[in-house]
């Protein structure tokens, strides 16, 4: 289920040694013929539960594990910061559950419970894949460009500016003269301002935890 970690900029990325994945199938810790990992509910009710003997040990095995996370939609929600605090960590571990809940007590083998969002899914690899992408783009010599991370969405507590490319005019749509104008500093107001209205009208809560600057509260106004 991994391979999309190991191909583009995250693969390039894998090959040339800028960070490592290391995958455990907790199957492999089971005493059963089956390799069974899960077991009905105690107290009834329908559906499996994944158990913490497998988890436990499968947990052990690792020489070092950094930070432990547990992938689940009842997690604190992930998100750009996370990701930059997560990136200067030397190790992650992810524990991803498929179909079914977890035991309760393999959350006490986490640091953190995290979920991508308000949705349930059949298993923890995409969330996990999703934050390992997050998390990795932000290592130095993953992008091309080194300074395109931080210019981006929510980098500053803002939606990213509008970009455009040729040509100047598709059918009709120009690009805004200021852009071909020359004159960085006029381009770097009208960023500004576009970022902080895209982020009023796109994404008003984001504004909620930002204090404007003088600046930016007459750019509002305007
Ligand atoms: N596992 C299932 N749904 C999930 C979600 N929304 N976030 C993280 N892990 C999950």
């Amino acid at each position: 289920m991994f391979t999309p970690l190991q191909t583009s900029m995250l693969g390039r990325g894998l090959e040339d040694g800028k960070w490592d994945l290391n995958l455990v199938n907790f199957r492999d810790f089971t005493t059963d013929v089956h390799h069974h990992v899960d077991d009905t509910p105690y107290g009834g009710g329908a559906g499996m539960v994944l158990q913490v003997m497998p988890i436990k040990k499968a947990l052990d095995s690792l020489p070092s594990k950094g930070k432990v996370i547990i992938t689940a939609p009842q997690g604190k929600t992930f998100n750009e910061e996370m990701a930059q605090k997560w990136a200067e960590e030397d190790e992650l571990t992810f524990i991803c559950g498929h179909y079914e809940g977890f035991d309760q007590r393999v959350y006490d083998l986490a640091d953190e419970t995290v979920s991508i969002g308000d949705y349930v899914l059949t298993g923890g690899e995409l969330p996990t894949m999703s934050m390992i992408d997050a998390t990795v783009r932000l290592l130095p010599g993953i992008l091309g460009n080194a300074a395109s991370p931080v210019e981006e969405s929510f980098s500053h507590g803002l939606l990213e500016y509008p970009q455009y490319t040729r040509p100047a005019d598709f059918e009709g749509q120009k690009v805004p003269e200021v852009l071909t104008s020359g004159n960085h500093q006029k381009i770097a107001e009208w960023r500004h301002k576009e970022a902080l209205r895209a982020t009023y009208l796109h994404r008003p809560d984001m504004l909620e935890n930002r204090e404007l600057t003088d600046e930016e509260q007459h750019m509002l106004k305007e």
